[in-house]
C-alpha cells in the first residue's frame, strides 16, 4: 500500500473511476458520497461496487455537511474533492440550494478543516463553466471568468474559497477545470448519456439548440490521471484546464454515434438550453507542461467504450 487519499464524490462518475484507479496504483481510499438522488443512487452504488470489493476502499455514506472529516484525515496524503451538485440545466429555480449546499457550502466546511492540515493538499474537481460564453477560445487559466449559468457560479465560488484559504492558511489545492468528461459511467443528464440511451431504446433524440455548439471532450480516463497526478504536483500554478482535446460539434457526435450503433437517429431539435455556452475549447499548454498531462483517448474509441458500457447496463438504466 502507498499511503491514504480521501475521494468526495467517489459513487459519481468521475469519482468512481478515479476510486479504482488510486487503488490500482496501491493507494488506500476513503470514500464519500451521500448517494444524493439527483439521479439514481442504486445506479451509484453499481458504480462504486468494484471499489467496495477491495480491501483498501471504504465508503463513508454520509453528506459532506454532516460528515466528520476531521477523524478521517490521520496519515491522509491527499483529498480528491469531486462531490457537487453537477449539471447547468437543473441550477435555475428551486434546486439552487443544493448546489450552494453541495458546491459551495461543502466546499468551504472542507477547507476549514483542511486549513489544520497545511500538509495536505487539496485537488479540487471545477468545471470550463467558470469560463462563461466567451469569444476567447481556446480557453486559458488566467483569462477572464464570467459563468452563465448558477452551477458555473457555484464552482467559481469554490474555486475562489480555495484561493483564500491558500492565501491565508497556506492551504495546497490544485483546481482543475474538467472540460464536457464522457465515458463508461458518464451522469445520465450529460448529452452523450441521453443521445445512446435514446438510440438504444429507439427514442428520438432531443438536442438543444442547432447541434453546431461544440465542446472539448475528455475521456474519463485522462481526466482520471490528470487528477491523481495533481496530488503530486507542488509547483506555483493551482489552476488547470483539463480538455480531452477531442472538440466536435454535437451534430458530428450524432453522427458517429449513428455510425457506431449503426442506426440512423431521429432527432428533435429544441430551445438552446439557458445556461449553456457556444462553444468549449480547452488551451491545455499548462497542464501539459506542469502536469505531465497527455490525453489519449479519441471521441471514437471514448464513445464506443461508452456505448458497449450502456448496451451491458441497460437494465440498471431503466431502474433510474
Ligand atoms: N462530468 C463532467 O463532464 C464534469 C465537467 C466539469 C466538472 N465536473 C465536476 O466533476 C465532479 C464529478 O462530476 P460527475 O460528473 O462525476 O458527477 P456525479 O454527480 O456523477 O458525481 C458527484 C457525486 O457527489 C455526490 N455528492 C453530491 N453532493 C454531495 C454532498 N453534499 N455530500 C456527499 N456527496 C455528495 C453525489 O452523490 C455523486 O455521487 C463534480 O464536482 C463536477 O462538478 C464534471
Amino acid at each position: 500500500m502507498t499511503g491514504k487519499v480521501i475521494v468526495t464524490g467517489a459513487a459519481g462518475f468521475i469519482g468512481s473511476h478515479l476510486c479504482e484507479h488510486l487503488l490500482d496504483k496501491g493507494y488506500r481510499v476513503i470514500g464519500i458520497d451521500s448517494l444524493t438522488d439527483y439521479y439514481s443512487p442504486e445506479r451509484k452504488r453499481g458504480h462504486i461496487k468494484q471499489a467496495i470489493g477491495h480491501k483498501g476502499f471504504t465508503l463513508v455514506e454520509e453528506d459532506l455537511n454532516d460528515c466528520d472529516i476531521e477523524t478521517l484525515l490521520d496519515e491522509t496524503e491527499c483529498v480528491f474533492h469531486l462531490a457537487a451538485q453537477a449539471g447547468v440545466r437543473g441550477s435555475w429555480g428551486s434546486e439552487f440550494n443544493h448546489y450552494v449546499s453541495s458546491n459551495i457550502v461543502a466546499t468551504q466546511r472542507l477547507l476549514e478543516v483542511l486549513k489544520g492540515h497545511g500538509s495536505i493538499p487539496l485537488v479540487f474537481a471545477s468545471s470550463s463553466s467558470v469560463y462563461g460564453d466567451t469569444r476567447e477560445i481556446p480557453m486559458r487559466e488566467g483569462q477572464s471568468l464570467k459563468p452563465v449559468s448558477p452551477y458555473g457560479a457555484t464552482k467559481l465560488s469554490a474555486e475562489h474559497l480555495c484561493e483564500l484559504y491558500h492565501i491565508n492558511f497556506g492551504l495546497r489545492y490544485v483546481a482543475l477545470r474538467y472540460f464536457t468528461v464522457f465515458g463508461p459511467r458518464q451522469r445520465p443528464d450529460m448529452a452523450f448519456s441521453r443521445f445512446i440511451t435514446a438510440s438504444l431504446g429507439d427514442e428520438p433524440v432531443e438536442v438543444y439548440g442547432e447541434g453546431t455548439q461544440t465542446r472539448d471532450f475528455t475521456y474519463v480516463s485522462d481526466a482520471v490521471a490528470a487528477t491523481a497526478q495533481a496530488m503530486l504536483y507542488d509547483g506555483p500554478q493551482r489552476v488547470f484546464n483539463i480538455g480531452g482535446g477531442n472538440r466536435s460539434s454535437i451534430l458530428d457526435v450524432l453522427s458517429t454515434i449513428e455510425r457506431l450503433i449503426g442506426k440512423k437517429l431521429e432527432i428533435r431539435f429544441d430551445a438552446p438550453a439557458k445556461g449553456d455556452v457556444l462553444d468549449t475549447w480547452a488551451d491545455t499548454g499548462r497542464a501539459r507542461a506542469e502536469l505531465g498531462f497527455e490525453p489519449t483517448v479519441s471521441l471514437e474509441t471514448g464513445l464506443e467504450a461508452e456505448i458497449d458500457w450502456y448496451r451491458s447496463h441497460l437494465r440498471v438504466m431503466e431502474g433510474g
